[in-house]
């Protein structure tokens, strides 16, 4: 079933649960495409989707393999197409390129922390520059007759032009605004400050999502009830935890709560397998590719993080589902189930998600907004 909600529409897509907080699957680089989008509908789709971010320059276009994930969406929810780029009259004109899709709204990413990326001045690079942010949001929102939304973080290396540029969001007429409650410079490695997304619910004259390690269903209701947020968008506990929006709405309406087995697991390690093959992807590159979402997946395998050191060095399709049949089909005893949490110190990207991560480990490949 195509997403039924016309590029045009005004108002928030309802959502699945009416009255329910809003759910959003973040937007990730290499990692939201149409395969995966699909998956996660399969197991509970979000309420919303955004797609990875279509870089917006002088000579751009937008990526064809990033349009696939809205014209052969079906998912049946709307998705909003993601842009990146500080060049004011090219963003306007990959604006209305992409409302000739159907796109639930447009998102502008105020966030992305890659140094390649911000040193150029877009993503979390514009966060220096309210000036220059107002220009943009004044230029997108004339152009955008319907949905207009924007992905931030608090600030670029301090949080001082934070209420400015929510002053920016309400001045132009956002629709929706996501915010990561971190720095740019703080990428991934400190506490979340749900209190300035606290201040922007209380500021914006929009709904927000709150995001930012939103681990589980329960951290989504408590964060929620923390920040008074109209939903929350959840990123890489989506990657390892595909019900986790089912979850939330069972936690939402007070209902039991699934919890996956580890062989449920191994189903969604097949899936996922099988969806992101594409012809002419060697089955080696195929595989590392598998890594970069098992990173996350081996979070709640087990504590001690054995699938995880076993995965990272599998080189075959073959290896790779006898390590996942070693460590998710438990032969001859109870089954185990997957961890709601991830297991403590148990870290999908050493490189980034650590407090003293390798200080150059953070590149565009490796973190992306
Ligand atoms: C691999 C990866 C790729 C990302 N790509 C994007 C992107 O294209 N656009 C964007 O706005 N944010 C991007 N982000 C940031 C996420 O949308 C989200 O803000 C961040 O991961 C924090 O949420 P989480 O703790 O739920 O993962 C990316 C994050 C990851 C891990």
């Amino acid at each position: 079933m195509p997403a039924s909600v016309p590029s045009l529409a005004t108002g928030l897509p309802p959502p699945l649960a009416q009255g329910q907080p809003l759910t959003a699957l973040a937007p990730m680089q290499d990692v939201t495409d149409l395969a995966f989008m699909r998956v996660i509908a399969h197991y509970g789709a979000p309420d919303y989707f955004f797609t990875e971010f279509f870089r917006v320059h002088a000579q751009s276009q937008p990526e064809r393999h990033i349009l696939r994930s809205i014209d052969e969406n079906t998912t049946g929810r709307p998705v909003f197409a993601q842009l990146i780029g500080e060049d004011i009259g090219h963003l306007a004109r990959t604006a209305t390129a992409l409302l000739t899709h159907n796109v639930a709204g447009i998102d502008l990413n105020l966030g992305c922390p890659a140094p390649k990326v911000y040193k150029k001045n877009v993503g979390g690079g514009l966060l220096r520059d309210p000036k220059r942010v107002g220009e943009i949001l004044a230029t997108l929102r004339a152009a955008i007759p319907g949905r207009f939304t924007v992905k931030m973080r608090i600030g670029f290396d301090d949080t001082a032009p934070f209420e400015r540029i929510l002053d920016l969001v309400n001045e132009h007429r956002v629709d929706l605004l996501s915010v990561h409650g971190r720095t740019v410079k703080e990428m991934y490695r400190s506490e979340v400050h749900y209190d300035f997304i606290a201040r922007a619910v209380t500021r914006a004259h929009c709904p927000v999502l709150a995001n930012g390690n939103i681990i589980s269903p329960g951290r989504a209701a408590t964060v929620l009830a923390e920040t008074r947020a109209a939903g929350v968008m959840i990123g890489r506990h989506a990657i390892r935890n595909p019900w986790i929006f089912r979850q939330c709405r069972e936690t939402f309406s007070g209902v039991s709560v699934f919890c996956p087995t580890l062989s449920d697991v191994r189903e969604y390690i097949e899936r996922l397998y099988y969806a992101t093959q594409t012809s002419g992807l060697p089955e080696r590159a195929h595989v590392n590719k598998m890594k970069k979402y098992l990173n996350f997946v081996g979070q709640s395998v087990d504590a001690a993080g054995e699938f995880l050191h076993d995965m990272r060095r599998d080189e075959t399709e073959t290896e790779l589902f006898a390590i996942c049949d070693r460590h998710l089909l438990i032969h001859g005893a109870a089954e185990r189930n997957f961890s709601l949490d991830p297991y403590p110190g148990v870290i999908a990207r050493p490189n980034c998600e650590t407090p003293a991560g390798a200080a150059n480990g953070c590149s565009l490949e490796t973190v992306t907004a």
